[in-house]
């Protein structure tokens, strides 16, 4: 066994590349007698010991060129022994980076190893001569101590590339982060991974998190899957929990990547529209939504190509806090809550109409045209957006309703439209968002819409009404007297929209109202009218209808 401490070793380094050169200098400083760096093909003649500081893949060829009986180490980390096979082997693998500028050895871990004692021994003399820790490692250990060492350098410098292309998005240089990364891994080195961590999810701060998360799928979507799985790794340090999937997104590619991730698991799809201030007709939806589906997506938008009046935009009521929790509550997974320039960007030129009776006619005749040019624009965009396999619609907004149907069916879309009955309240005025806005004086008013389509489909189910203008009269003088405003009190054909002029079969009475200044809109479908009854037996008719009506719009 040599004990080179007693011994001068003769040592030749070949390989003229950064680490050859550097070793040279280093042991050559430190006093060993050194001869190289020698070109590849070098035999070692002189040398008791020969070093390979050449290309992994360049060892055994360089190897072999060495004489017999001489001594050969390499200087790879992923590399065993086995490479130098013929000789007495040993490795030296100084774990530090070497760059163009050279390399500071001492205070550096080394990796040494040694097919005889003698080999090793030298191995462990060199890395102390030039100051470093020696810890031997096994060949079999070789490429997950090479792969960790990867992780703690190379890829570290990746990483500190991402966050450096991810800081530049803000305006910040890499100057500004090179201090925190180095506190950062010197607290690492001197306190362990799990004491060093800090920041929002050594917190347990998720929201933070889930912002961080939204920013970087707008800037640098890219780094989403790096992202997440070195939050998973700092969670699993700090041993919390991994929480449920972000669900608040603002962004469309944020909806995307949730989403795309539960398709690939063969999930399905339910999306629900709203404007938000959500109440139990919209929740309703979502619960519909909620049994059909694995997945149930939530929009909230208050679309302003839909308003034609800027005051009713205005005043439309918004709380998205109280709206994701009653969303959630309900059964939704992800809350989409756009803004207006996510959804309608510089230069957005398309509207996707529908055209025909259907929306000029009641609401698109009272709001404008436009009105359902918003609506089938945004819900189109929306579909593309979210892909759902479902979405649904409430019968409250029952042309809504139908142009939505005439949207999906002539552009193909995949997307099954589902309708839900209108929820009421007890006294049977239709839930709406806009219910918020009245008075107790106008909400008394306000009942007259139920009430008054109520009287009137009683009265078509007596044959009492027949005749649509005649419908209309009663409807509008009805709803006068209660209090409300009317614009329209109309009979139409259930699919069609278009007016009834004679009642032959089931019709839907449709109306709009103001009452103060809210506009409130709601609808009864009648079943079939009875023949008109002979004798003054209409209240019992017109029992009878108002059972068929509430029974027509239950289903
Ligand atoms: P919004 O008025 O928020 O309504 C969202 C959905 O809830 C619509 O499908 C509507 O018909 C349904 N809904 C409202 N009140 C209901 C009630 N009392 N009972 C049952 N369902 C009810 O409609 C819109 O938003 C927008 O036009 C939208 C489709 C989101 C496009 O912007």
């Amino acid at each position: 066994m040599g004990n080179w401490t007693d011994t001068t070793p003769r040592i030749a380094i070949i390989g003229a590349g950064r680490l050859g050169t550097a070793l040279t200098a280093a042991l050559q400083a430190a006093g060993l007698t050194v001869s190289g760096p020698h070109g590849r093909g070098s035999d070692g003649a002189g040398a008791d010991a020969v070093l390979l500081c050449v290309p992994d893949a360049q060892i055994p060829v360089a190897a072999a060129a060495v004489r017999p009986g001489t001594l050969v180490g390499h200087c790879s980390g992923a590399t065993g022994l086995g490479a130098l096979a013929g000789h007495e082997a040993f490795g030296l693998h100084p774990l530090m980076t070497v760059t163009a500028g050279g390399a500071v050895f001492a205070g550096a871990g080394c990796a040494i190893a040694g097919t005889s004692d003698r080999s090793l021994e030298l191995a462990r003399h060199l890395a102390l001569t030039l100051g470093m820790t020696p810890f031997e490692i096994a060949d079999d250990d070789r490429a997950a101590y090479h792969a960790a060492a990867s992780v703690a350098s190379n890829l570290l410098v990746a990483l500190e590339g991402a966050a450096e292309r991810l800081a530049a998005t803000a305006g910040v240089p890499r100057e500004a982060l090179a201090p925190l990364v180095r506190a950062s891994a010197d607290n690492w080195a001197r306190q362990g991974a799990r004491r060093a961590l800090t920041g929002p999810i050594a917190r347990g701060d998720e929201a933070t998190v889930a912002l961080q998360r939204e920013a970087i799928v707008e800037r640098t979507p890219d780094l989403v899957p790096l992202f997440d799985v070195l939050a998973a790794q700092a969670r699993t340090l700090t041993e919390r929990p991994e929480p449920a999937p972000p669900r608040i997104t603002r962004t469309i590619d944020g909806v995307r990547v949730l989403l795309d991730e539960a398709r690939r698991h063969g999930r399905t799809i339910g999306l629900v529209p709203t404007m938000g201030a959500l109440h139990d007709g919209h929740l309703a939806l979502i619960e519909r939504a909620r049994a059909d589906h694995d997945v149930v997506v939530v929009s909230v938008f208050v679309n302003p190509a839909q308003f034609n009046d800027a005051a009713d935009l205005a005043a439309y009521p918004r709380g998205e806090r109280r709206d994701a929790e009653l969303a959630f509550a309900a059964g939704a997974d992800v809350l989409f809550a756009p803004g207006p320039s996510e959804i309608y960007p510089d230069g957005f030129a398309t509207t996707v109409t529908v055209s025909g009776p259907l929306t000029h006619t009641l609401e698109g005749e009272h709001r404008g045209s436009g009105h359902f040019d918003g609506v089938t624009t945004v819900v189109s965009k929306l579909f593309t957006i979210v892909g759902p396999d479902a979405a649904y619609f409430g019968q409250k907004d029952a042309q809504q309703l139908a142009v939505v149907r005439r949207m999906a069916a002539d552009l193909d879309l995949r997307t099954r439209i589902v309708a839900c009955p209108t929820v009421r309240d007890g006294d049977g005025l239709a839930l709406s968002s806009r219910n918020t806005r009245l008075s107790d004086a106008g909400r008394r008013h306000a009942l007259s819409l139920s009430r008054t389509l109520q009287q009137v489909a009683a009265a078509i189910g007596a044959g009492e009404l027949r005749h649509g203008p005649a419908i209309t009269e009663a409807g509008l003088a009805a709803l006068r007297a209660g209090g409300a405003d009317p614009e329209y009190f109309t009979a139409v054909d259930p699919a069609t929209l278009e007016p009834v002029l004679e009642v032959a079969g089931d019709v839907l009475l449709v109306t709009a109202a103001h009452v103060e200044d809210v506009r409130l809109i709601d609808n009864l479908t009648v079943g079939a009218a009875a023949p008109a009854s002979p004798s003054g037996s209409s209240t019992l008719d017109a029992r009878a209808a108002t059972a068929t009506a509430a029974a027509t719009q239950a289903t």
